[in-house]
């Protein structure tokens, strides 16, 4: 029986660095990879045995995603393999027409809208559309951990500074919708852990414009943030504890 890991969006740099990681350095763990888009050559070069990765399109649509849930059910019960992490890497912060706003007349409905669809509510949805494969598969095996990418300012406590309303108060809503699901969830699948997960600022498109202010030694690579998280599910995985925890890269605790 061989181990498997669940990133889904799988296009993310820290997604892609960790899909990179797992495959190079556990030579027995199958990895699958779920994204609106193919996977991108420079991960494929980086992956060199590629028949351990499987990746998935999906427009995440309920009936898409109902669709990759049953494809990944089927892909682990021909590797014989049991999944022992899931990782939601979906973020976003800006795009063309989309800035953090500075100012509450910045807000916008549409903008809102579309930050909270995907930094929430995909999310979310995954974990309802996993929860019946989990059970099924999960049950009475060794513990499994599931992780979002959440971010430190989306902590209600932490918050000081104000602004990026969008971003900030997406990140919490993703909290709580993983906090009150690992409570359901823990009544039937104790062997589940859940992590909201702070990757600290990384250089990645997420984050470019928005560099200039990390103090020096503060901007990390990919790399660097996918070993910290790989070292934090490790951890969720290693405890007996089932309750939901807000973790930083560097195992500190965050205040929902
Ligand atoms: N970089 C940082 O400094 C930083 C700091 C704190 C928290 N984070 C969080 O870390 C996570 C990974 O971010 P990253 O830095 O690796 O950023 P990235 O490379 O820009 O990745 C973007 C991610 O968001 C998804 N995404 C983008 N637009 C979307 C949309 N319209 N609908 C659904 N999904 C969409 C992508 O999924 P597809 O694979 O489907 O394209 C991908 O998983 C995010 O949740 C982010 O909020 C990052």
């Amino acid at each position: 029986m061989s181990d498997a890991v669940l990133v889904i969006g799988a296009q993310s740099e820290i997604g892609q660095s960790l899909i990179a990681k797992v495959i190079a350095e556990e030579k027995t763990s199958q990895v699958i990879a779920i994204s609106r888009s193919d996977c991108p050559n420079s991960l494929a070069s980086r992956v060199l045995d590629e028949a351990r990765l499987a990746w998935m399109r999906c427009d995440y649509s309920d009936e898409q995603m109902k669709d990759v849930v049953e494809r990944c059910g089927a892909l682990l019960a021909e590797k014989n393999a049991t999944l022992s992490r899931l990782i939601i890497c979906n973020g976003r912060l800006h795009d063309s027409t989309i800035s953090p706003e500075k100012r509450i007349e910045d807000l916008d409905r549409d903008t809102l809208h579309a930050i909270f669809e995907s930094n929430a509510v995909i999310p979310a949805l995954w974990l309802k559309h996993f929860k019946g494969f989990l059970k099924a598969h999960l049950k009475g095996r060794i513990p499994a951990v599931v992780a979002v990418l959440s971010a430190r300012i989306g902590s209600i406590e932490d918050n000081g500074k104000g602004g990026w309303y969008a971003y900030r108060a997406s990140k919490a809503a993703l909290n709580m919708l993983l906090k009150t699901s690992a409570i359901e969830y823990q009544r039937s699948l104790p062997e589940l852990r859940f992590i909201a997960f702070h990757p600290g600022t990384t250089d990645t498109p997420l984050s470019k414009p928005f560099q200039r202010s990390v103090p020096e030694g503060r901007l990390f690579t990919p790399d660097f943030v996918a070993a910290s998280l790989l070292a934090r599910l490790s951890e969720a995985l290693a405890v007996s504890r089932t309750s939901a925890s807000f973790v930083a890269w560097d195992g500190s605790q965050i205040p929902w």
